[in-house]
């Protein structure tokens, strides 16, 4: 199997309870997870340790945004727990992003990976330019976030599939792309405004697929993440 590429099935629940339940239906396989601030926030860190030790992977998606030395500490908590990928935003400067590796790194030099969110993939051109004031294409905002990023020491970004190929071009092959913004059609997006199939985001070169809704609510989870898999990897 390619550990570079994967589908990530976003465990958005209130609780152990509902995430449980959810993924039972699955069986004996072992969906990579994302446990985001909804989840952890209800259930604390015993989450991570519950799901790890049913033997998922796990993307720990709380997105921290804060002072350098703030995020530096709390990715030293973070540190500790056994997850396999963490975020930060990279609105949150190239400073914050070295102190938040350096409070990932543990003594003997092992760390989760570290990916920075460019831009929101519910941001469109629009709460760009008139809420955040920022005039550049969105492009060039999330491109220079990935540069800020991987000039950090970074090992990829949160983007759009539709932003995953000029990442590589400028960030190189092995600089991660973690695409949320999956959908199987048109029309259904809900909040998320800049997305594509799970077939697009492959042709595309994202790395990781994070799909939320269109699995934990379909009436059958289990076949759509077969479809997912099927069409993205
Ligand atoms: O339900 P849906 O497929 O839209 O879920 C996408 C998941 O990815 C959510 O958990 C959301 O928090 C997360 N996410 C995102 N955009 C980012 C970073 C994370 O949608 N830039």
């Amino acid at each position: 199997m390619d550990k570079t590429r994967d589908v990530i099935v976003a465990c958005d629940f209130p609780s152990y309870d509902e995430t449980t339940a959810f993924l039972s239906r699955f069986g004996t396989e072992r969906p990579y997870l994302k446990i985001g601030m909804e989840l952890f926030y209800a259930e604390g860190p015993k989450i991570v340790q519950e799901l790890k030790s049913r033997g998922h992977r796990l993307f720990l998606d709380l997105k921290l945004h804060d002072i350098p030395t703030t995020v530096k500490r709390a990715m030293h908590v973070l540190s500790s727990l056994d997850v396999d990928m963490v975020n930060l935003h990279a609105a949150g400067t190239r400073a914050m992003m070295e102190a938040a590796l350096e409070g990932l790194t543990r003594p003997d030099g092992s760390r989760p990976l570290l990916i920075a969110v460019t831009q929101l993939t519910s941001t469109d051109p629009t709460s760009l330019r008139k809420e955040l004031l920022i005039e550049r294409p969105m492009e060039d905002v999330v491109l220079s976030y990935a540069r800020n990023a991987a000039n950090a020491g970074l090992d990829g970004v949160v983007c759009s599939p539709l932003e995953s190929g000029i990442v590589h071009e400028c960030c190189g092959p092995d600089f991660l792309t973690v695409t949320p913004g999956v959908r199987f059609s048109a029309g259904s997006a809900g909040d998320q405004k800049r997305v594509t199939t799970p077939a697009e985001a492959k042709a595309l070169g994202s790395n990781y697929i994070v799909v939320g809704r269109p699995i934990t609510r379909a009436d059958d989870p289990v076949g759509a993440w077969l479809r997912c898999r099927a069409d993205f990897l």
